[in-house]
Order: C-alpha cells, then structure tokens, then sequence
C-alpha cells in the first residue's frame, strides 16, 4: 500500500493535458491521505473555468488503479486562480488583467470583452469589466448599467489625500466606465495627457477588492490607450479580437506587433463573425502561422446582436443561446491560456508605472 507521500509523487507525475506538464510541476496537488483502502487527492486546478475536470479526474484516478490496485481513491477538484499580481504595485488586489483589444474598430471588442467577463463570473470567478473606451464607452449599456459610482474621499497614512470610486455591479460583474460620468448623447473630448490620467484614475481609484480577473475593453486601433495601459501594469495578457477578413486580419498583425513591442504576452486571437458573410478559419490559419494561439470563433448570429443590444450579455451567458457554447469555450480558452503564461514566466514582466 502506497504512503500518503509515495500517493503525493504518483499524482504529481500525472501529465495535465492543457499544458502538458505534470501536475507537480504546475503546483496543483494539493495534499493527498491515505488511510488503508481509502485515499483521497486534493487537487487544485487554476481557475474554475477549467474545461475538463472530469477528465483529468479520470486520468489521476487510471494512474493511482494502475499502481495500487486496491486503492479506492476519492479525488477532490478545488480552484484558486493564481496570477502574476502585476496590479499590486499600484495597490490593486487583482490577479490577472486582460487586454481586449484589435486592430480596426467594430470586429466585436466590446461584445468579447463583456461576454469573457460574463462567462468568467457564470464559472465562479470574480471579475471586473474596465472600459476603456473613453471616446465611445458600450460597456454600461451592454451590461444594462447605469448610474454614477460612488465616491469617497480616503486620506493614506501621510495624510495625502485621494479618491475611491466604487463600481457599479452589473449582475455580480463589477464595471466601471466612462459612461457613468458623462450625460447621454455627450461627447468626450480629451487631449493625450487627460485621457492618459482618466485611465489612470479608473484603474487606480476604483474599489475593485480582490478580484481573479479584471478585463479591460480598449478602444479600437493601435493607439495610446493600450500603451499607456501596458506601461501602467503589467497586463496578464492581450486577446485579439478579429473578422475573418483580410484587412481585418492585417490590422491585427499590426496590434500583436504592438503589444510584443511593450512586452504584453498575446494570450491569443479571436475570430468573430464567422460565417458566411465574412467567411471562415482565416484567423486560425494566421495564429498558426504567426505561432499564436487561437482562442476560438464566434459566429455571426442576431442573437448575440440582440442580447448586447438589450444589455442582456450575462443573461446570454447563461441562456441555451445558439452561440453560447462557442462563447463559453473561449472564455475556458483564455483562462487556460493566463495560466499557461503564468507557468512560463511567474512574475511576468516588469513594466514602469508612470
Ligand atoms: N458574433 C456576432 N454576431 C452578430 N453581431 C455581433 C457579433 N459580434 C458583435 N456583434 C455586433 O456588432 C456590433 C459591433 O460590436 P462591438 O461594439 O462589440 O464592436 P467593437 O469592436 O467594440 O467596436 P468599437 O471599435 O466601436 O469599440 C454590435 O452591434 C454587436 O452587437
Ligand atoms: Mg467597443
């Protein structure tokens, strides 16, 4: 009969078969007991948007049958998600911040961003929604939110003063956006340096308590935004969103350029609309080549039009809405790949904080 320790090493010599490492390695064994014929294994899988619990239990419990027989073992499943915590040098409590970003505008950013967000949440996760789209922030009436956060002004121990603005939760996401201070049909115009210190008060000034995921909606283009956010913390990760077409496709070559140039690990693309107007799999065959993963494909449906339109994201989240499973899937993705660039590089890059 194997010890509690031998049982330990068994499991930890298990191949995890998203990132193909062995589950020692990937610090996921959480305790194991052994008691005569009964055994138990604890295990810790890195976000509760894993994809296939069952299936690594199925491989864990083979390789315990194959060693020791007699061994009944009961395996347990626990998530915590871990994260590069990039966002406590500037007093964030938050794990992992995503980039939602694309080169060229209307490729769907927004929807992605709510639905990750949304679907990140329905697994178990606490999440928050930043939009950083001053100039056309959607977030608010994606998520059917309105109302102007909460302020209170806080003093730090050397007496200094500043401000903390609580978020507007929008079916258990908790968001803030520029829509929540200006007036409906207004406009926002700011030159570099307010839009650079507004963005900087969102991040920094916002209560967002401790969070497993923070996801950030970037206006469109390759532009200042996305680089002064890149330089603020250090980003878990961009996901590029893209249409099937090729000057979408162009476009967005020219955003992973970007991001690599700042040193943003690119968690991946996206390809929305698929279908018969746009086409399909053109996306996939760029990723492949440019060795990047490939987070999945959205297809073109009204529905997904409509339940953003009725800001209804988190209610099609959950709904047996026809794009919900290819919705869900690429948040399981994107998950999967954070944690993945978390075992490549632990503390992740060290970006400046302007
Ligand atoms: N897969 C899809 N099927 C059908 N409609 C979609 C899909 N994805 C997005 N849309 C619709 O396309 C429009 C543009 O989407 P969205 O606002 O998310 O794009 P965006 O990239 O954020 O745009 P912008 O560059 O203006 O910020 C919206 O009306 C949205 O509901
Ligand atoms: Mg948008």
């Amino acid at each position: 009969m194997p010890t509690a320790e031998q049982l330990q090493i068994l499991v930890s010599n298990v191949i995890e078969p998203i990132t193909e490492k062995p589950l020692g390695e990937l610090r996921m064994v959480r305790d194991t007991f052994v008691n005569g014929n009964d055994a138990r294994v604890r295990i810790e899988l890195p976000t509760p948007a894993y994809p296939d619990g069952k299936k690594l239990e199925d491989l864990i419990r083979q390789r315990i049958k194959f060693a020791a027989p007699e061994l009944e073992p009961r395996i347990e499943l626990h998530s915590t998600v871990r994260g590069k915590d990039a966002g406590g040098r500037i007093g964030l409590n938050v794990h992992n911040i995503i980039a939602v970003g694309s080169g060229k505008g209307g490729v769907g950013k927004s929807t992605v961003a709510a639905a990750l967000a949304c679907g990140l949440h329905s697994f178990g996760c606490r999440v928050g929604l930043m939009d950083a789209d001053v100039y056309g922030p959607s977030i608010p009436h994606m998520m059917n939110a309105d109302g102007r956060p909460a302020a209170t002004e806080m003093a730090d121990e050397h007496g200094n003063k500043f401000m903390r603005m609580e978020p507007i939760d929008a079916a258990g996401v908790k968001l803030m956006s520029m829509g929540f201070f200006i007036e409906q049909g207004q406009s926002v115009v700011w030159r570099g340096p307010m839009l650079h210190k507004a963005l900087t008060q969102f991040l920094k000034d916002t209560a967002w308590g401790e969070l497993d995921y923070l996801i950030i909606d970037l206006p469109p283009g390759t532009g200042d935004v996305s680089l002064t956010l890149a330089q603020q913390v250090g980003l878990a990760g961009a996901v590029v969103v893209c249409t099937p077409q090729q000057v979408a496709l162009l476009d967005a070559i020219k955003a992973v350029d970007m991001y690599q140039k700042v040193n943003v690990p690119i968690l991946g693309f996206v390809e929305n609309m698929t279908g018969e107007i746009f086409g399909r799999g053109g996306v996939q065959k760029v990723s492949q080549e440019l060795k990047i993963p490939f987070l999945g494909e959205i297809p073109l449906n009204a529905a997904i039009r409509e339940y953003s339109d009725r800001g209804q994201v988190m209610q099609m989240m959950l709904d047996d809405s026809p794009s919900r499973d290819a919705l869900r899937k690429m948040c399981q993705n994107v998950a999967m790949q954070v944690f993945k660039e978390i075992v490549k590089s632990p503390t992740g890059p060290v970006l400046e904080i302007l």
